[in-house]
């Protein structure tokens, strides 16, 4: 659904031409390699439909923008995997397991620069907000991926700071791109600040239905490893919702499994898994998904422009909320 859109295949025709060299091989080949992956391209989509929402004529000067973004992403796709020790993405060898750490770090910091490089090349009556915008995000990604890490070495944390910290990991970015598009869509303040409050709540439960999919994903599509969240003590809702439920009888199990790691405990995500069914938690989970994609809806619905031209964009939505990739 993602890949079959008209969009999809104009901005597949914008990135290749841009062009990366061939030596160094171990700076560039990781570049290419992880681009050629592809995966969903959500973020260039939801560019391009934030201004079709304004001004259907933008979208081909909007493409630079989206390529912006989506090297952005992959590039805290290449860092994330390193920082959270994942083999697999995207159906295929992380950067850093395929090549190393040290080339992982610096591929990936190339590609922000070609990200710039991009963003640079967005219409000039529109660089200075666009700018402020996408800086302001970038920083809040970083901080969200901090949060995630420092979390991992800590017993407790709250809904609400796991609901901040995938909103400034996760969400501000679906929010940016689709402001984006509307700032070069010629959208007025309100139209923009709605469209990415629907962006944010949106990432929301995005970053919900990818943590589902880390425990109950079929390996086979959602292309990384099932249960890596598990294994890392990542504090997702899943988690904190367990810990909150947890009757005493359960307690030395489940303590006893957040301090072993899969080579004392081998069955550690099966064991995880069997605690979260006898509470119920994937509903949980799956109740507060719903909860974020309706407040989603609401700023949608509140954006002044026809209705017929939001349709594609609650299609999304909701073919978002039942990905399976
Ligand atoms: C993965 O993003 C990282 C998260 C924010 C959950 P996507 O699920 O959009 O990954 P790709 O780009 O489609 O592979
Ligand atoms: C990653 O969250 C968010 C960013 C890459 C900034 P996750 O760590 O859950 O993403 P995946 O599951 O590895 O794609
Ligand atoms: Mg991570
Ligand atoms: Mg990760
Ligand atoms: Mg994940």
């Amino acid at each position: 659904m993602f890949h079959k859109s008209v969009h999809a295949q104009i901005f597949q025709d914008y990135i290749h031409t841009v062009e990366f060299p061939s030596s160094p091989a171990n700076l560039y080949d990781p570049i290419r390699y992880i681009l050629s992956l592809s995966g969903k391209r959500i973020r260039p989509l939801l560019v391009s439909m934030g201004v079709e929402l304004f001004d259907p004529s933008c979208v081909q000067a909007s493409l630079p923008a989206s390529a912006a973004i989506e090297y952005f992403h992959n590039f805290s796709l290449i860092h994330d995997d390193i920082m959270d020790k994942a083999p697999l993405r995207r159906g295929m060898e992380t950067v850093h397991q395929k090549w190393n750490d040290s080339v992982a770090i610096l591929s990936g910091d190339a590609l922000l620069v070609k990200a710039y490089e991009e963003l640079a090349k967005c219409p000039a009556d529109k660089l200075g907000p666009l700018i402020r915008l996408f800086n302001r995000t970038a920083l809040e990604v970083c901080e969200g991926q901090q949060y995630d890490m420092d979390f991992e070495q800590r017993d407790t944390v709250t809904q609400d700071e796991y609901i901040n910290m995938i909103r400034l990991k996760t969400s501000v970015l679906l929010g940016c791109a689709l402001q984006m598009g509307a700032i070069i869509g010629h959208a007025d303040d309100t139209a923009q600040a709605l469209l990415y409050e629907f962006g944010v709540n949106l990432g929301i439960a995005f970053q919900l239905q990818d943590d589902l999919l880390d425990v109950y994903g079929d390996p086979k599509t959602f292309g990384k490893q099932v249960g890596g969240d598990i294994i890392a003590n990542k504090k997702t809702l899943l988690f904190i919702k367990l810990r909150a439920l947890l009757q005493k009888a359960d307690e030395a199990e489940f303590v006893h499994l957040l301090a072993s790691d899969v080579e004392q405990e081998p069955k550690k995500v099966e064991k995880m898994k069997a605690l979260y069914a006898k509470y119920d938690i994937q509903a949980l989970a799956i109740d507060q998904k719903e909860k974020f994609t309706a407040i989603a809806y609401e700023k949608l619905r509140a954006i002044d422009v026809e209705e017929s031209r939001k349709v594609a964009l609650f299609a999304l939505a909701d073919a978002l909320m039942i990905r399976e990739q």
